[in-house]
């Protein structure tokens, strides 16, 4: 069966949700970043003081080949990996891309307790550095096989929409 990968931006639900509907799914559940963390031995935050974004762009791309080799999982990744067309290529090979989305203003809201450990909204202006990645990334985001709005639902609403989708497309 085909992985089921969630993509989009940072709070918009990937990775409760990734865990709740690979339970629901009885599948293996992989958080991109999380892998990388282990792969690495250093927090994603640290990667990116250490060694900069197009380090972790590198660790992010090599990770998405080694996932991909597999199928039947469910997997969450960071918000920025289909700005790379390989990792868009490798994930839609054998997977269901669901973008999961939702308005600038619960981004930041969501986001707001865990700017520290977010390099690229950790500026002196996270609220308007949500709505200029937003807007960058609208047409990379636009790739993705479904996308579900997370502002209003809860975690289980949205497991059950996808839940309800993935039979049509399998
Ligand atoms: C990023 C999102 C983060 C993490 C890294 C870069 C991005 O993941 O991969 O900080 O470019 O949007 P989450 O979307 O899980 O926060």
């Amino acid at each position: 069966m085909k992985n089921i990968v969630l993509v989009g931006f940072m709070g918009t639900g990937k990775s409760a949700v990734g865990e709740l509907l690979a339970k629901r799914l009885k599948r293996p559940f992989v958080d991109l970043d999380r892998q990388i963390e282990r792969q690495t031995g250093r927090s994603v935050p640290q990667i990116f003081a250490e060694q900069g974004e197009e380090a972790f762009r590198k660790l992010e791309a090599q990770a998405v080949q080694k996932i991909t080799a597999e199928s039947s999982q469910v997997i969450a990744t960071g918000g920025g990996v289909l700005l790379n067309d390989s990792n868009v290529e490798a994930l839609k090979r054998n997977g269901l891309v669901i973008c999961l989305t939702a308005r600038p203003e619960i981004i930041s809201k969501r986001t707001l307790a865990s700017l520290p450990s977010r390099p690229l909204l950790n500026g002196p202006n996270p609220k308007d550095r949500v709505e200029e990645l937003l807007t960058l990334r609208a047409p990379f985001y636009a790739k993705a096989d479904k996308t579900i709005d997370t502002s209003d639902r809860s975690i289980r609403e949205v497991v059950e929409e996808i839940l309800e989708w993935i039979p049509e497309k399998r």
